[in-house]
């Protein structure tokens, strides 16, 4: 099947210098379902535990951080797939789930989603304060508008929230939230039995916020965390959600589905990030990566394939109707071509916008039937696939982490555990002799395994 097949791998390329000589890649696990590939759920090399049960999150977590990854990540969304008939995902609330996990995990970083759309600043606030607090300073925050039509029902809505609104009161959020995780000096508790004064109360501070969106008086209620700010993380790549990632995000997963257009991604999103008086190491772009492992590629082309094969056409259409905001695809053959006129122009998509660009302009380089397209997108939603050997695959991360397209990878194993393990096992070896990947954990936080400063309190 096409989706696994056309990339093309570099074999034995040059080295490309690496300018920074001490610049490591880094590695984020993204656990969904039981794999990234649709048809992972029913696929035999898939674990057996329930979607229900921790011990399988925490199995994944062990293991990752055995493999001495950044973090892993729990994606969300807020309203129930219409594909539940014949497709699995994961069921656990991420910041709960996440709790469970920092008891279970000593170093590795512990990534959640959670909306700025449906909830409110000062929640988030203290919920992720508590998870810097409990994990020791592990935790970071992926900030979703949160495109789903569906879930705008289940918060007293009726309909879809615009891409623009929901961008704007994201942004107000994020202004909230990081003025209550600053309204505490690192200093302020002193807990001093004999003196018995417990807290400096001049450094701690009320936010007095009054916006268009949020009315929060503050301060938060409890001090401020190991990491000073959770690192914020943010997956949205549309004009809108570059800027908004320019200006807040110090981790940024995207989907390409070609070296290229990753890119002209990563240039672009590094230009917005220095245009906005930041660093541009102070924010790092994990492109996802799909990759299914085996001795020799036609091996692992066969298991690809295989997988395709458990795949359900209809529960892919429903997902494409989902990206593009409900849009009807029922009336399209599997069979024919598709050209562009057959998707709503991605400009005005209110739902998953810089998803339905990619997904368009695959159809117009590719020429796919719907078939075909369901088939590529089976393997993950548009992130980038690809089927090989482990040297192809180090190859294939090491030509894009020093070509200018990324700071490190958003794996995503198409099987899990199995095709986490064939990583660990076989990839990362490869990584580390060739001095790209750490060979033990040097810090204790999310912020010093990803490089990132720790932001000053503003008292
Ligand atoms: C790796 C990755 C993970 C994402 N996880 C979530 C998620 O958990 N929940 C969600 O609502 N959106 C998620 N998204 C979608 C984006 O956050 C964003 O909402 C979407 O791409 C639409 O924004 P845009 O139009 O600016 O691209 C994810 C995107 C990527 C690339």
């Amino acid at each position: 099947m096409p989706g696994w097949c056309r990339a093309s791998l570099p074999r034995s390329m040059p080295r490309p210098h690496n300018e920074g000589m001490n610049r490591q890649l880094h590695l984020n696990l993204f656990i969904q379902s039981r794999g990234h590939h649709e048809a992972s759920w029913r696929h035999p090399a898939s674990s057996p535990l329930p979607l229900t049960d921790i011990e399988y999150y925490r199995d994944l977590a062990q293991r990752a951080e055995a493999g001495l990854f950044d973090s892993i990540f729990l994606a969300d969304t807020l309203a129930l797939m219409d594909t539940v008939a014949h497709a699995a995902t994961n069921w656990l609330e991420p910041v709960t789930a996440l709790a469970a996990l920092a008891g279970s995990t000593r170093r590795i970083g512990l990534i959640a989603t959670a909306s700025t759309t449906y909830s409110e600043p000062f929640n988030l606030a203290r919920q992720f304060g508590s998870l810097d607090h409990i994990s020791g300073g592990r935790v970071g925050w992926n900030i979703v508008t949160s495109w789903l039509a569906a879930a705008a029902r289940n918060y007293g809505g009726t309909g879809q929230v615009s891409h623009a609104d929901r961008y704007a009161r994201g942004e107000e959020f994020v202004q909230v939230v990081k003025a209550l995780w600053d309204s505490w000096g690192d200093d302020a508790v002193l807990d001093d039995r004999a003196s018995g004064q417990y807290a400096r109360a001049d450094r701690i501070r009320p936010i007095n916020h009054a916006g268009a969106h949020y009315t929060v008086a503050g301060p938060l209620n409890m001090p401020r965390g190991p990491q000073g700010r959770p690192v914020f993380v943010q997956a949205g790549s549309s004009d809108t959600g570059r800027r908004f990632a320019a200006r807040h995000a110090e981790a940024v997963f995207t989907a390409q589905m070609e070296k290229a257009t990753a890119q002209e991604f990563y240039a672009d999103l590094k230009r917005l990030v220095a245009a906005e008086g930041r660093a541009a190491d102070q924010a790092l772009i994990l492109p996802g990566l799909s990759p299914v492992i085996a001795a020799t590629e036609a091996e692992a082309k066969k298991i690809a394939r295989d997988l395709n094969d458990l795949t359900d056409p209809e529960v892919g259409r429903k997902r494409l109707s989902g990206r593009f905001g409900g849009h009807d695809f029922s009336h399209l053959p599997l069979d024919r071509p598709l050209a562009s006129e057959d998707f709503p122009d991605p400009g005005t998509v209110e739902a998953a916008r810089s998803r339905t660009e990619v997904i368009v302009g695959l159809v117009r380089r590719e020429k796919f039937t719907l078939r075909q397209l369901l088939a590529y997108l089976a393997g993950a939603r548009g992130h980038y696939t690809t089927a090989g050997t482990p040297e192809q695959i180090a190859d294939l991360i090491e030509d894009w982490f020093n070509d200018g397209a990324a700071d490190g990878f958003n794996l995503m194993p198409p099987v899990l555990p199995s095709m986490l393990d064939v990583f660990v096992a076989e990839v990362i070896p490869l990584l580390q002799k060739r001095g790209l990947f750490r060979t033990a954990y040097e810090g204790s936080t999310l912020r010093e395994h990803f490089g990132l400063a720790r932001p000053a309190a503003r008292l």
